[in-house]
């Protein structure tokens, strides 16, 4: 098969391009918005374009027959949903045009019947968008990624080894789920070998639901022995928490400030249909922590390893 993946400079399209090389014999093509500065693996094809601009791209689509989707705007400046829609929009009618078979989409956990964040409604969009399109796509909905370059981790991250003392908003103890990046290539790898994913949406997760307060502390335990006291308080708005959050961590208001507003949904798998269709371990929230930040015993997660030495073991039933 010819294998496209966008997004493949970003935190999970450059290890899924590695995954795809070390472990499967399919043909890569990757579409990156600058090519000189891209070192790709061996034996990749590059093709320079931007979604955002409708003629300059669709090269990379040729005879491709599963696309996956890994692009998003938040961290650019102005209107992050606008650009997330512009850039869907020109990837879904250009997928259709090269009668791309199947998309694989990377989105967001959040349980639809709630009232959802801007960057979570944002990526429900993204999802309608590309359903709008010829191809079957296959959907992937996961919370927080734990791993190495991961935003959302890097916010929980540096909040957690930064301050002796965090005054936080109530969501502190709001459930999450998350996940380990070497499990997400696991999934993104598993739903391309079954065909009978094609069309479906899943949710994934790692074993364990954590409160964000819990992952906070577990975090800051593994790296610096010293968990802070937190204090959530009633009158915080994520309007203040975000700000807050500019203050304590280097990761950009325009990515902190969405993901901060998310923190108030609920993102727990509430359908674990896919974990039927796949056969390994999920990585306990304590190992990848481990991972990301260099201190597991099996070495960091997969961004170091790739190219180099298979990731954990894993298979299909
Ligand atoms: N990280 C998480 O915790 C998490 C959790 C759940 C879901 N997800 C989803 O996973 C997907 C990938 O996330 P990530 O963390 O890997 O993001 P990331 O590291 O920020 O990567 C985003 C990628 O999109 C590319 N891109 C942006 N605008 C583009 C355009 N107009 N044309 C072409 N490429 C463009 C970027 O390329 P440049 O290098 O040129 O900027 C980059 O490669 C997203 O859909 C995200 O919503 C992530």
């Amino acid at each position: 098969m010819r294998v496209l993946v966008t997004g493949a400079t970003g935190f999970v399209g450059q290890r899924l391009v590695a995954a795809l090389r070390a472990e499967t014999t399919h043909d890569v093509t990757v579409l990156v918005r600058d090519a000189e500065s891209y070192e790709p693996p061996d034996g990749i094809t590059v093709v320079e374009g931007d979604v955002l601009e409708p003629g300059r791209f669709e090269d990379a689509l040729a005879d491709v027959d599963v696309a996956y989707y890994l692009i998003h705007a938040m961290g650019s400046s102005g209107d992050f949903a606008e650009r997330d829609r512009r850039a869907a929009r020109n990837f879904e009618r250009a997928a259709s045009d090269a009668g791309t078979g199947r998309v694989i989409y990377l989105s967001g956990l959040g349980n639809d019947g709630d009232s959802l964040s801007s960057h979570l409604a944002s990526r429900r969009e993204v999802e309608s968008i590309l359903r709008e399109g010829t191809a079957d796509v296959t959907v992937l909905r996961a919370a927080i990624i734990v791993g190495d370059g991961s935003a959302s981790f890097r916010l929980v991250r540096q909040l957690a080894t930064r301050l002796p003392v965090m005054i936080t908003p109530r969501w502190v103890d709001t459930d999450c789920q998350p996940i380990a990046i070497d499990d997400v290539i696991a999934y993104c790898l598993a739903v391309l070998e079954r065909p009978e994913t094609a069309g479906e949406t899943y949710e994934i997760g790692g074993p364990d639901v954590l409160t964000y307060r819990e992952m906070l502390l577990e975090t800051a335990e593994i790296e610096t022995g010293r968990p802070p006291l937190i204090v959530p308080v009633p009158v915080l708005s994520p309007r203040l928490s975000a700000h807050w959050v500019g203050l304590v961590t280097d990761v950009p208001r325009e990515v902190a400030s969405p993901l901060i507003e998310g923190v108030r949904n609920r993102v727990v798998v509430t359908d674990d249909r896919l974990e039927g269709l796949v056969d390994f371990e999920p990585t306990p929230f304590d190992v990848a922590v481990r991972r990301a930040v260099g201190l597991a015993s099996d070495g960091p997660d997969a961004v170091d390893r790739a190219g180099t030495t298979a990731p954990p073991k894993r298979g299909e039933k």
